[in-house]
Protein backbone atom coordinates (compact mmCIF):
# COMPACT_ATOMS: atom_id res chain seq x y z
CA UNK A 1 0.00 0.00 0.00
CA UNK A 2 1.60 3.51 -0.74
CA UNK A 3 1.13 5.90 1.94
CA UNK A 4 1.33 8.99 -0.56
CA UNK A 5 1.60 12.05 1.99
CA UNK A 6 0.31 10.18 4.57
CA UNK A 7 2.56 11.52 8.30
CA UNK A 8 0.06 9.48 10.53
CA UNK A 9 -1.78 6.68 10.76
CA UNK A 10 -5.08 8.28 10.86
CA UNK A 11 -3.94 10.14 7.58
CA UNK A 12 -2.90 7.26 6.01
CA UNK A 13 -6.43 5.44 6.62
CA UNK A 14 -8.42 8.56 5.37
CA UNK A 15 -6.27 8.61 2.36
CA UNK A 16 -6.84 4.68 1.66
CA UNK A 17 -10.18 5.37 2.00
CA UNK A 18 -10.41 8.16 -0.45
CA UNK A 19 -8.52 5.99 -2.56
CA UNK A 20 -10.95 2.74 -2.28
CA UNK A 21 -13.76 4.78 -2.76
CA UNK A 22 -12.30 6.01 -6.56
CA UNK A 23 -11.60 2.81 -7.40
CA UNK A 24 -7.81 4.02 -7.53
CA UNK A 25 -5.29 0.95 -6.67
CA UNK A 26 -2.79 1.72 -4.69
CA UNK A 27 0.98 0.83 -6.22
CA UNK A 28 3.36 -0.07 -3.72
CA UNK A 29 3.54 -0.67 -0.03
CA UNK A 30 5.54 0.78 2.47
CA UNK A 31 9.02 -0.49 3.63
CA UNK A 32 8.43 -3.57 6.18
CA UNK A 33 10.94 -4.52 8.03
CA UNK A 34 12.01 -8.24 9.10
CA UNK A 35 14.01 -8.78 11.99
CA UNK A 36 16.54 -10.41 10.04
CA UNK A 37 20.33 -9.45 10.60
CA UNK A 38 23.96 -9.56 8.97
CA UNK A 39 26.95 -11.11 10.68
CA UNK A 40 27.97 -9.26 13.90
CA UNK A 41 29.69 -6.12 13.07
CA UNK A 42 30.85 -6.14 16.79
CA UNK A 43 30.89 -8.55 19.90
CA UNK A 44 29.56 -7.76 23.17
CA UNK A 45 32.58 -6.67 25.50
CA UNK A 46 33.18 -9.43 28.25
CA UNK A 47 35.06 -6.98 30.34
CA UNK A 48 32.89 -4.48 32.60
CA UNK A 49 35.25 -1.47 33.32
CA UNK A 50 32.63 1.42 33.88
CA UNK A 51 33.82 3.40 30.76
CA UNK A 52 33.29 0.70 28.27
CA UNK A 53 29.88 1.57 28.60
CA UNK A 54 29.70 5.04 30.27
CA UNK A 55 27.52 7.85 29.53
CA UNK A 56 29.00 11.20 30.55
CA UNK A 57 27.44 14.62 30.41
CA UNK A 58 29.50 17.25 29.54
CA UNK A 59 29.07 20.57 32.13
CA UNK A 60 29.88 23.98 30.16
CA UNK A 61 30.29 25.65 34.01
CA UNK A 62 29.53 29.13 32.53
CA UNK A 63 26.56 28.60 31.37
CA UNK A 64 25.31 25.68 34.20
CA UNK A 65 24.00 27.76 37.14
CA UNK A 66 25.41 31.25 38.42
CA UNK A 67 24.79 31.40 42.14
CA UNK A 68 26.43 34.96 42.81
CA UNK A 69 24.23 37.09 40.38
CA UNK A 70 26.30 38.15 38.20
CA UNK A 71 25.28 35.99 34.71
CA UNK A 72 28.12 33.39 35.04
CA UNK A 73 27.32 30.07 36.00
CA UNK A 74 30.23 28.66 39.17
CA UNK A 75 30.84 25.18 40.99
CA UNK A 76 28.30 25.90 43.61
CA UNK A 77 25.68 26.35 40.69
CA UNK A 78 26.90 22.73 39.98
CA UNK A 79 27.10 21.29 43.02
CA UNK A 80 23.94 22.33 44.15
CA UNK A 81 22.12 21.32 40.71
CA UNK A 82 24.35 18.08 40.42
CA UNK A 83 21.32 15.80 41.92
CA UNK A 84 19.70 16.12 38.63
CA UNK A 85 22.48 14.96 36.20
CA UNK A 86 22.59 12.28 38.62
CA UNK A 87 18.72 11.90 38.56
CA UNK A 88 19.41 11.56 34.49
CA UNK A 89 21.18 8.11 35.21
CA UNK A 90 24.77 9.05 33.61
CA UNK A 91 28.15 7.99 35.12
CA UNK A 92 30.46 10.67 34.95
CA UNK A 93 30.51 14.65 34.47
CA UNK A 94 33.04 16.43 32.43
CA UNK A 95 33.70 19.87 33.08
CA UNK A 96 34.98 22.11 31.00
CA UNK A 97 37.59 24.52 32.15
CA UNK A 98 37.14 26.38 35.01
CA UNK A 99 40.46 27.18 35.47
CA UNK A 100 42.44 30.53 36.58
CA UNK A 101 41.80 32.27 33.30
CA UNK A 102 41.55 35.49 31.29
CA UNK A 103 38.47 33.89 29.53
CA UNK A 104 40.12 34.48 25.65
CA UNK A 105 38.35 31.50 24.95
CA UNK A 106 36.11 30.72 27.69
CA UNK A 107 38.48 29.00 29.64
CA UNK A 108 40.85 27.04 27.32
CA UNK A 109 43.22 29.78 28.08
CA UNK A 110 44.75 28.98 31.51
CA UNK A 111 46.99 30.76 33.83
CA UNK A 112 46.87 28.41 36.49
CA UNK A 113 46.16 24.98 36.38
CA UNK A 114 46.19 24.58 39.97
CA UNK A 115 43.73 26.82 40.83
CA UNK A 116 39.82 27.62 39.94
CA UNK A 117 39.07 31.10 38.03
CA UNK A 118 37.37 33.39 40.74
CA UNK A 119 34.41 33.90 38.55
CA UNK A 120 34.23 29.77 39.10
CA UNK A 121 34.71 30.29 42.68
CA UNK A 122 37.76 28.74 44.39
CA UNK A 123 39.34 24.95 45.69
CA UNK A 124 37.53 25.05 48.26
CA UNK A 125 34.28 24.64 45.82
CA UNK A 126 35.97 22.01 44.09
CA UNK A 127 36.45 19.84 46.91
CA UNK A 128 32.75 20.54 48.27
CA UNK A 129 31.41 19.60 44.31
CA UNK A 130 33.51 16.39 44.58
CA UNK A 131 32.21 15.65 47.83
CA UNK A 132 28.83 15.89 46.68
CA UNK A 133 29.18 13.94 43.42
CA UNK A 134 30.87 10.77 45.66
CA UNK A 135 27.88 11.03 47.80
CA UNK A 136 25.63 11.10 43.97
CA UNK A 137 27.78 8.21 42.63
CA UNK A 138 28.92 10.47 39.48
CA UNK A 139 32.47 10.93 38.57
CA UNK A 140 33.98 14.27 37.69
CA UNK A 141 36.07 14.70 34.69
CA UNK A 142 38.26 17.61 34.85
CA UNK A 143 39.43 19.60 31.60
CA UNK A 144 43.23 19.37 30.68
CA UNK A 145 44.25 21.70 28.34
CA UNK A 146 48.12 20.73 27.37
CA UNK A 147 48.56 22.12 24.30
CA UNK A 148 48.64 25.34 25.11
CA UNK A 149 48.21 27.81 28.34
CA UNK A 150 47.02 31.60 28.36
CA UNK A 151 49.99 34.39 27.38
CA UNK A 152 48.97 35.16 31.45
CA UNK A 153 50.58 31.57 32.78
CA UNK A 154 53.29 32.68 35.03
CA UNK A 155 55.67 30.43 32.65
CA UNK A 156 55.04 32.57 29.51
CA UNK A 157 55.24 36.13 31.22
CA UNK A 158 59.00 34.44 32.31
CA UNK A 159 59.41 33.27 28.87
CA UNK A 160 58.70 36.68 27.78
CA UNK A 161 61.21 38.78 30.07
CA UNK A 162 63.73 36.15 29.41
CA UNK A 163 66.22 36.55 26.70
CA UNK A 164 66.08 34.26 23.20
CA UNK A 165 67.60 30.38 23.84
CA UNK A 166 66.85 30.59 27.71
CA UNK A 167 65.31 27.99 29.48
CA UNK A 168 62.56 29.81 29.87
CA UNK A 169 61.62 30.16 26.16
CA UNK A 170 62.47 26.54 25.98
CA UNK A 171 58.92 25.53 27.77
CA UNK A 172 57.01 27.42 24.40
CA UNK A 173 57.54 27.21 20.69
CA UNK A 174 59.86 30.95 19.78
CA UNK A 175 61.30 30.92 16.66
CA UNK A 176 63.22 33.95 14.55
CA UNK A 177 60.79 35.24 11.78
CA UNK A 178 61.73 34.58 7.99
CA UNK A 179 62.66 38.10 6.09
CA UNK A 180 65.77 40.04 6.23
CA UNK A 181 64.04 41.84 9.75
CA UNK A 182 62.76 38.84 10.37
CA UNK A 183 59.69 40.34 9.26
CA UNK A 184 57.56 37.20 8.46
CA UNK A 185 56.47 34.62 10.23
CA UNK A 186 58.67 31.38 11.10
CA UNK A 187 56.12 29.54 8.61
CA UNK A 188 53.04 29.58 7.42
CA UNK A 189 51.30 27.77 9.49
CA UNK A 190 47.80 29.06 10.26
CA UNK A 191 45.49 29.47 13.60
CA UNK A 192 42.20 27.69 14.03
CA UNK A 193 40.98 30.91 14.68
CA UNK A 194 41.57 32.87 11.50
CA UNK A 195 45.21 34.65 10.92
CA UNK A 196 48.69 33.58 11.00
CA UNK A 197 49.73 30.98 13.86
CA UNK A 198 52.63 33.29 14.98
CA UNK A 199 52.59 36.27 16.70
CA UNK A 200 55.77 38.70 17.40
CA UNK A 201 57.15 39.90 20.63
CA UNK A 202 59.01 42.82 21.43
CA UNK A 203 62.11 41.42 23.28
CA UNK A 204 62.39 43.10 26.99
CA UNK A 205 65.27 45.42 25.01
CA UNK A 206 62.18 47.20 23.18
CA UNK A 207 63.41 45.32 19.84
CA UNK A 208 61.21 43.79 17.56
CA UNK A 209 61.92 40.06 18.49
CA UNK A 210 61.02 36.37 18.10
CA UNK A 211 57.92 34.95 16.96
CA UNK A 212 56.07 32.28 19.65
CA UNK A 213 53.52 29.54 18.19
CA UNK A 214 49.79 29.39 18.85
CA UNK A 215 47.28 27.05 17.49
CA UNK A 216 44.49 28.96 18.45
CA UNK A 217 44.15 32.21 19.78
CA UNK A 218 47.27 34.74 20.39
CA UNK A 219 46.35 34.61 24.09
CA UNK A 220 47.00 30.72 23.92
CA UNK A 221 51.00 30.05 23.47
CA UNK A 222 51.63 26.78 22.38
CA UNK A 223 53.92 24.57 25.07
CA UNK A 224 57.04 23.10 23.61
CA UNK A 225 56.66 19.34 24.01
CA UNK A 226 59.91 18.40 23.34
CA UNK A 227 60.87 19.98 26.36
CA UNK A 228 60.85 17.25 29.34
CA UNK A 229 59.90 19.56 32.19
CA UNK A 230 56.41 20.43 30.24
CA UNK A 231 56.22 16.77 30.47
CA UNK A 232 57.26 16.84 33.96
CA UNK A 233 55.07 20.06 34.96
CA UNK A 234 51.61 18.56 33.60
CA UNK A 235 52.48 15.33 35.47
CA UNK A 236 52.12 17.28 38.64
CA UNK A 237 49.08 18.98 37.06
CA UNK A 238 47.31 15.37 36.59
CA UNK A 239 48.56 14.41 40.34
CA UNK A 240 47.06 17.46 41.62
CA UNK A 241 43.72 17.05 40.59
CA UNK A 242 43.55 13.11 40.88
CA UNK A 243 44.67 13.88 44.39
CA UNK A 244 41.59 15.87 44.88
CA UNK A 245 39.40 13.45 43.45
CA UNK A 246 38.99 13.67 39.63
CA UNK A 247 37.86 10.75 38.25
CA UNK A 248 40.07 11.29 35.15
CA UNK A 249 40.49 13.91 32.40
CA UNK A 250 39.10 14.86 29.02
CA UNK A 251 42.25 16.16 26.96
CA UNK A 252 41.75 19.15 24.60
CA UNK A 253 43.62 18.99 20.95
CA UNK A 254 45.13 15.28 22.06
CA UNK A 255 46.34 14.91 19.05
CA UNK A 256 48.41 18.62 18.44
CA UNK A 257 50.52 18.50 21.15
CA UNK A 258 53.93 17.51 19.64
CA UNK A 259 55.24 19.09 16.41
CA UNK A 260 57.44 17.79 13.49
CA UNK A 261 60.96 18.00 13.94
CA UNK A 262 62.09 21.63 12.17
CA UNK A 263 58.13 22.61 11.99
CA UNK A 264 57.84 22.86 8.03
CA UNK A 265 55.57 24.25 5.66
CA UNK A 266 52.38 23.18 5.66
CA UNK A 267 49.35 24.39 2.69
CA UNK A 268 47.04 22.07 4.35
CA UNK A 269 44.02 23.44 6.56
CA UNK A 270 44.16 24.58 9.87
CA UNK A 271 41.69 22.79 11.00
CA UNK A 272 43.44 19.37 9.38
CA UNK A 273 40.30 18.30 7.47
CA UNK A 274 41.71 16.91 3.93
CA UNK A 275 42.60 18.97 1.32
CA UNK A 276 43.69 18.15 -2.25
CA UNK A 277 47.47 17.25 -1.89
CA UNK A 278 47.15 17.89 1.95
CA UNK A 279 45.84 14.66 3.95
CA UNK A 280 45.70 14.88 7.82
CA UNK A 281 48.22 12.12 7.62
CA UNK A 282 50.90 14.30 6.56
CA UNK A 283 50.34 17.41 8.96
CA UNK A 284 53.43 18.84 11.11
CA UNK A 285 51.44 19.77 13.76
CA UNK A 286 48.78 16.89 14.69
CA UNK A 287 49.13 13.13 15.36
CA UNK A 288 53.41 13.28 15.59
CA UNK A 289 54.09 9.60 17.10
CA UNK A 290 55.93 10.82 20.13
CA UNK A 291 52.62 12.18 21.11
CA UNK A 292 51.12 8.53 22.08
CA UNK A 293 54.57 8.23 24.65
CA UNK A 294 52.91 11.77 26.60
CA UNK A 295 49.54 9.71 26.93
CA UNK A 296 51.60 6.28 28.02
CA UNK A 297 53.09 8.20 30.90
CA UNK A 298 49.51 9.45 31.69
CA UNK A 299 47.56 6.04 31.67
CA UNK A 300 50.37 4.80 34.17
CA UNK A 301 49.76 7.65 36.11
CA UNK A 302 46.07 6.76 36.53
CA UNK A 303 46.57 3.49 36.74
CA UNK A 304 48.43 4.21 40.38
CA UNK A 305 45.28 5.83 41.60
CA UNK A 306 41.70 3.44 42.68
CA UNK A 307 38.95 3.66 41.03
CA UNK A 308 38.88 3.16 37.06
CA UNK A 309 40.44 6.84 36.59
CA UNK A 310 40.11 7.73 32.78
CA UNK A 311 41.52 9.93 30.08
CA UNK A 312 39.48 10.85 26.41
CA UNK A 313 41.33 12.18 24.38
CA UNK A 314 39.49 15.14 21.75
CA UNK A 315 41.56 14.11 19.09
CA UNK A 316 40.08 15.13 15.94
CA UNK A 317 41.74 12.76 13.93
CA UNK A 318 40.68 11.01 10.70
CA UNK A 319 40.58 8.85 9.26
CA UNK A 320 38.52 7.39 12.49
CA UNK A 321 41.04 4.54 12.02
CA UNK A 322 44.22 6.63 13.02
CA UNK A 323 41.96 7.77 16.11
CA UNK A 324 42.18 4.30 17.44
CA UNK A 325 45.62 5.04 17.81
CA UNK A 326 44.49 7.14 21.20
CA UNK A 327 43.43 4.70 22.88
CA UNK A 328 45.35 1.73 22.62
CA UNK A 329 45.68 -0.34 25.83
CA UNK A 330 48.30 1.52 27.05
CA UNK A 331 46.97 5.07 26.22
CA UNK A 332 43.58 6.77 26.85
CA UNK A 333 40.47 5.04 27.45
CA UNK A 334 38.11 6.88 25.14
CA UNK A 335 38.21 9.44 22.13
CA UNK A 336 35.10 11.54 20.79
CA UNK A 337 34.21 10.09 17.49
CA UNK A 338 33.61 13.80 15.65
CA UNK A 339 32.94 11.66 12.51
CA UNK A 340 30.25 10.38 13.68
CA UNK A 341 29.01 13.97 15.23
CA UNK A 342 29.58 15.29 11.94
CA UNK A 343 27.74 12.76 9.73
CA UNK A 344 24.57 14.27 8.32
CA UNK A 345 20.66 12.96 8.30
CA UNK A 346 21.74 10.06 6.48
CA UNK A 347 21.27 6.45 7.12
CA UNK A 348 23.96 5.00 4.82
CA UNK A 349 26.39 7.70 5.90
CA UNK A 350 25.78 6.58 9.32
CA UNK A 351 25.69 2.87 9.05
CA UNK A 352 29.20 3.19 7.30
CA UNK A 353 30.90 5.87 9.97
CA UNK A 354 29.20 3.36 12.80
CA UNK A 355 30.81 0.00 11.24
CA UNK A 356 33.99 1.66 10.62
CA UNK A 357 34.27 2.87 14.13
CA UNK A 358 33.30 -0.25 15.37
CA UNK A 359 36.33 -2.09 13.94
CA UNK A 360 38.67 0.32 14.12
CA UNK A 361 37.94 0.37 18.22
CA UNK A 362 37.46 -3.43 18.81
CA UNK A 363 40.80 -3.75 16.84
CA UNK A 364 42.74 -1.69 19.50
CA UNK A 365 40.16 -3.70 22.49
CA UNK A 366 38.92 0.19 23.12
CA UNK A 367 35.02 1.14 23.66
CA UNK A 368 33.59 3.39 20.61
CA UNK A 369 32.01 6.44 21.91
CA UNK A 370 29.20 8.55 20.33
CA UNK A 371 28.12 12.02 20.90
CA UNK A 372 25.79 14.34 19.05
CA UNK A 373 26.55 17.83 20.67
CA UNK A 374 29.30 19.90 22.71
CA UNK A 375 30.44 23.22 23.46
CA UNK A 376 32.10 23.75 20.05
CA UNK A 377 29.09 22.80 17.68
CA UNK A 378 25.73 23.71 16.62
CA UNK A 379 23.36 21.53 18.87
CA UNK A 380 22.09 18.92 16.82
CA UNK A 381 18.41 20.09 17.49
CA UNK A 382 19.67 22.92 15.63
CA UNK A 383 21.46 21.23 12.99
CA UNK A 384 19.04 18.79 11.81
CA UNK A 385 16.56 21.77 11.96
CA UNK A 386 18.17 22.99 8.87
CA UNK A 387 16.30 24.13 6.27
CA UNK A 388 19.41 25.60 4.09
CA UNK A 389 22.62 24.34 4.23
CA UNK A 390 24.88 26.19 6.63
CA UNK A 391 26.22 29.15 5.18
CA UNK A 392 29.64 28.84 7.70
CA UNK A 393 31.22 25.21 7.67
CA UNK A 394 31.21 24.22 11.44
CA UNK A 395 29.81 27.35 12.91
CA UNK A 396 27.32 28.61 14.37
CA UNK A 397 23.88 30.30 12.32
CA UNK A 398 23.22 34.50 13.43
CA UNK A 399 19.90 36.65 12.77
CA UNK A 400 20.79 37.18 8.93
CA UNK A 401 20.90 33.17 8.31
CA UNK A 402 17.67 31.35 7.09
CA UNK A 403 16.59 29.89 10.67
CA UNK A 404 16.17 26.39 11.38
CA UNK A 405 13.05 24.65 11.43
CA UNK A 406 12.74 24.10 15.47
CA UNK A 407 9.57 21.19 15.23
CA UNK A 408 11.70 18.91 12.60
CA UNK A 409 14.79 19.51 14.98
CA UNK A 410 13.82 18.51 18.26
CA UNK A 411 12.31 15.45 16.10
CA UNK A 412 14.91 14.72 14.63
CA UNK A 413 17.28 15.43 17.69
CA UNK A 414 15.31 13.34 19.73
CA UNK A 415 15.00 10.26 17.49
CA UNK A 416 18.91 10.59 16.42
CA UNK A 417 19.65 10.63 20.65
CA UNK A 418 17.40 7.35 20.87
CA UNK A 419 19.69 6.02 17.53
CA UNK A 420 22.93 7.16 19.49
CA UNK A 421 21.72 5.52 23.21
CA UNK A 422 21.40 2.16 21.85
CA UNK A 423 24.56 1.92 20.11
CA UNK A 424 27.17 -0.24 22.02
CA UNK A 425 29.98 1.52 23.74
CA UNK A 426 30.54 5.17 25.95
CA UNK A 427 28.21 7.95 25.05
CA UNK A 428 28.66 12.18 25.67
CA UNK A 429 25.77 14.43 26.43
CA UNK A 430 25.84 17.94 26.49
CA UNK A 431 24.11 19.71 29.02
CA UNK A 432 20.49 21.54 27.59
CA UNK A 433 20.40 18.64 24.86
CA UNK A 434 18.18 16.77 27.60
CA UNK A 435 15.96 19.47 27.52
CA UNK A 436 15.93 19.60 23.51
CA UNK A 437 17.44 22.94 23.54
CA UNK A 438 18.62 24.10 20.23
CA UNK A 439 21.52 27.05 19.94
CA UNK A 440 20.78 30.74 20.36
CA UNK A 441 20.60 31.47 16.37
CA UNK A 442 19.64 35.12 16.55
CA UNK A 443 22.80 36.60 18.60
CA UNK A 444 23.62 40.00 17.83
CA UNK A 445 27.32 40.36 17.08
CA UNK A 446 27.79 42.10 20.34
CA UNK A 447 26.98 39.78 22.35
CA UNK A 448 29.99 37.05 20.53
CA UNK A 449 32.83 36.43 22.71
CA UNK A 450 33.91 33.18 20.66
CA UNK A 451 37.78 34.58 19.50
CA UNK A 452 37.52 33.28 15.92
CA UNK A 453 34.62 36.10 15.32
CA UNK A 454 36.98 39.04 16.00
CA UNK A 455 39.57 37.21 14.50
CA UNK A 456 37.82 36.15 11.39
CA UNK A 457 36.10 40.25 11.33
CA UNK A 458 32.89 38.66 12.07
CA UNK A 459 33.13 36.02 8.50
CA UNK A 460 32.71 33.07 11.19
CA UNK A 461 30.10 33.39 13.48
CA UNK A 462 32.28 31.26 16.77
CA UNK A 463 30.72 28.85 18.77
CA UNK A 464 28.36 31.05 21.28
CA UNK A 465 25.26 30.06 20.23
CA UNK A 466 25.60 26.81 21.26
CA UNK A 467 26.71 28.06 24.99
CA UNK A 468 24.14 29.78 26.14
CA UNK A 469 22.94 29.69 29.75
CA UNK A 470 20.51 26.89 30.43
CA UNK A 471 16.86 27.37 31.64
CA UNK A 472 15.78 26.12 34.94
CA UNK A 473 12.41 27.11 35.60
CA UNK A 474 10.52 30.63 35.75
CA UNK A 475 11.62 31.94 39.17
CA UNK A 476 14.03 34.94 37.59
CA UNK A 477 14.45 36.74 34.20
CA UNK A 478 17.21 34.10 33.06
CA UNK A 479 14.96 31.49 33.71
CA UNK A 480 16.40 30.29 36.98
CA UNK A 481 20.13 29.98 35.79
CA UNK A 482 21.03 33.22 37.94
CA UNK A 483 18.48 34.42 41.02
CA UNK A 484 19.18 37.97 39.06
CA UNK A 485 18.36 38.64 35.45
CA UNK A 486 21.89 38.40 34.00
CA UNK A 487 22.94 35.74 31.59
CA UNK A 488 25.98 36.26 29.80
CA UNK A 489 24.45 35.53 26.66
CA UNK A 490 20.81 36.24 26.15
CA UNK A 491 18.49 33.14 26.10
CA UNK A 492 16.24 32.44 22.95
CA UNK A 493 12.45 33.37 23.96
CA UNK A 494 11.01 29.72 23.18
CA UNK A 495 13.21 28.41 26.13
CA UNK A 496 11.00 29.81 28.85
CA UNK A 497 8.46 26.66 27.86
CA UNK A 498 11.47 24.21 27.74
CA UNK A 499 12.83 25.00 31.94
CA UNK A 500 13.61 22.03 33.78
CA UNK A 501 10.79 22.64 35.84
CA UNK A 502 7.98 23.05 33.13
CA UNK A 503 9.82 19.53 31.73
CA UNK A 504 9.70 17.37 34.83
CA UNK A 505 5.83 17.53 35.34
CA UNK A 506 5.46 16.97 31.44
CA UNK A 507 5.35 12.76 30.97
CA UNK A 508 5.93 13.53 27.20
CA UNK A 509 8.94 15.99 27.69
CA UNK A 510 12.29 15.97 26.47
CA UNK A 511 13.89 15.52 29.63
CA UNK A 512 11.56 12.43 31.12
CA UNK A 513 12.34 10.86 27.38
CA UNK A 514 16.33 11.19 28.10
CA UNK A 515 15.36 9.69 31.67
CA UNK A 516 13.81 6.53 30.10
CA UNK A 517 16.08 6.18 27.27
CA UNK A 518 19.45 5.95 29.75
CA UNK A 519 17.08 3.47 32.24
CA UNK A 520 16.60 1.56 29.50
CA UNK A 521 20.00 1.44 28.37
CA UNK A 522 21.51 0.99 31.60
CA UNK A 523 18.86 -2.03 32.47
CA UNK A 524 19.29 -3.65 29.38
CA UNK A 525 23.20 -3.40 29.23
CA UNK A 526 22.73 -1.90 25.88
CA UNK A 527 26.20 0.00 26.27
CA UNK A 528 28.21 -3.63 26.46
CA UNK A 529 26.45 -4.87 24.00
CA UNK A 530 26.85 -6.28 20.03
CA UNK A 531 25.57 -4.69 16.92
CA UNK A 532 24.01 -6.87 14.27
CA UNK A 533 22.77 -4.46 11.38
CA UNK A 534 19.73 -4.99 10.31
CA UNK A 535 19.53 -6.80 6.37
CA UNK A 536 16.80 -4.67 4.68
CA UNK A 537 17.83 -1.09 6.34
CA UNK A 538 20.65 -0.28 3.62
CA UNK A 539 19.30 2.94 2.26
CA UNK A 540 19.91 6.65 3.49
CA UNK A 541 16.56 6.55 4.73
CA UNK A 542 16.08 4.06 6.99
CA UNK A 543 18.49 2.66 9.73
CA UNK A 544 17.84 -0.39 12.53
CA UNK A 545 20.07 -2.78 14.05
CA UNK A 546 20.26 -5.30 16.75
CA UNK A 547 21.75 -5.30 20.64
CA UNK A 548 21.27 -7.43 23.13
CA UNK A 549 17.26 -8.37 21.90
CA UNK A 550 16.71 -4.69 20.99
CA UNK A 551 16.06 -3.73 17.65
CA UNK A 552 16.58 -0.35 17.29
CA UNK A 553 15.03 1.92 14.01
CA UNK A 554 15.54 5.21 13.08
CA UNK A 555 13.52 6.51 9.95
CA UNK A 556 14.70 9.35 8.14
CA UNK A 557 12.95 8.37 5.57
CA UNK A 558 9.43 11.13 4.38
CA UNK A 559 7.84 7.69 4.46
CA UNK A 560 6.28 5.87 7.48
CA UNK A 561 7.79 2.26 7.70
CA UNK A 562 6.20 -1.13 8.97
CA UNK A 563 7.61 -2.61 12.10
CA UNK A 564 7.85 -5.82 12.69
CA UNK A 565 6.17 -7.12 15.95
CA UNK A 566 7.97 -7.18 19.43
CA UNK A 567 7.17 -4.96 22.95
CA UNK A 568 7.94 -1.18 22.06
CA UNK A 569 9.94 0.18 25.07
CA UNK A 570 10.36 3.88 23.69
CA UNK A 571 9.61 5.97 21.20
CA UNK A 572 11.05 9.15 20.21
CA UNK A 573 8.08 10.86 20.98
CA UNK A 574 4.84 10.85 21.37
CA UNK A 575 4.12 11.12 17.86
CA UNK A 576 6.43 8.64 16.70
CA UNK A 577 4.29 5.65 16.13
CA UNK A 578 0.55 5.54 14.62
CA UNK A 579 -1.17 5.88 16.88
CA UNK A 580 -4.26 2.97 16.55
CA UNK A 581 -1.47 -0.10 15.71
CA UNK A 582 2.09 1.37 17.13
CA UNK A 583 2.93 -0.60 13.88
CA UNK A 584 4.24 2.19 11.59
CA UNK A 585 7.51 4.49 12.54
CA UNK A 586 6.95 7.73 11.32
CA UNK A 587 9.71 9.79 9.38
CA UNK A 588 12.08 11.25 11.38
CA UNK A 589 11.39 9.39 14.31
CA UNK A 590 13.29 5.99 16.06
CA UNK A 591 11.95 3.46 18.20
CA UNK A 592 13.38 0.75 20.62
CA UNK A 593 11.41 -2.60 20.36
CA UNK A 594 12.40 -5.90 22.58
CA UNK A 595 12.76 -9.13 20.37
CA UNK A 596 12.95 -10.82 23.32
CA UNK A 597 8.94 -10.49 23.76
CA UNK A 598 8.06 -10.80 20.42
C1 LIG B 1 38.98 22.44 21.83
C2 LIG B 1 37.97 23.02 22.77
O1 LIG B 1 36.86 22.18 22.84
C3 LIG B 1 37.63 24.40 22.24
O2 LIG B 1 36.53 24.96 22.88
C4 LIG B 1 38.86 25.26 22.35
O3 LIG B 1 38.60 26.53 21.78
C5 LIG B 1 40.05 24.63 21.65
N1 LIG B 1 40.17 23.22 21.90
C6 LIG B 1 41.33 25.29 22.09
O4 LIG B 1 41.63 24.93 23.41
Amino acid sequence: MHNGNASTFRDFIVMMERMSQTEELPTATPHEIHARFQDPTHESSTSAEWWRRSVIYQIYPRSFRDTTSNGIGDLPGITAELHHVADLGVDAVWLSPFFASPQKDAGYDVSDYRAVDPIFGNLQDFDDLITEANRLEVKILVDLVPNHCSDEHALFRQALVSPKGSAAREFFIFRDGRGEDGQLPPNNWLSHFGGSAWTRITEPDGTKGQYYLHLFDSSQPDFNWDNPAVGDEFESVLRFWLDRGAGGFRVDVAHALVKAPGLPDWNGRADGADSPGYPFADAPMFGQSAVHDVYRRWRAVCEEYDGERVLCAEANVHPIEAMADWVRPDEMHQSFNFPFLHTGWDGKALKAIITRSLKAFDAVGAPTTWVLSNHDVPRHATRLGAVAPSPRDGDGLGPDDIQPDLHLGLARARAATLFMLGLPGGAYLYQGEELGLGDNTMLDPEYRQDPSFARTNGERLGRDGCRVPLPWDSSSASLGFSDSEASWLPQPQEWASLTREAQTADPHSTLNFYKEALRLRSAHQLGLGDLNWLEDTNTSSLLGFENSEILVVLNLGTEPVVLPAGEVLLASSSSALDAATSALLNPNSAVWISLHHA
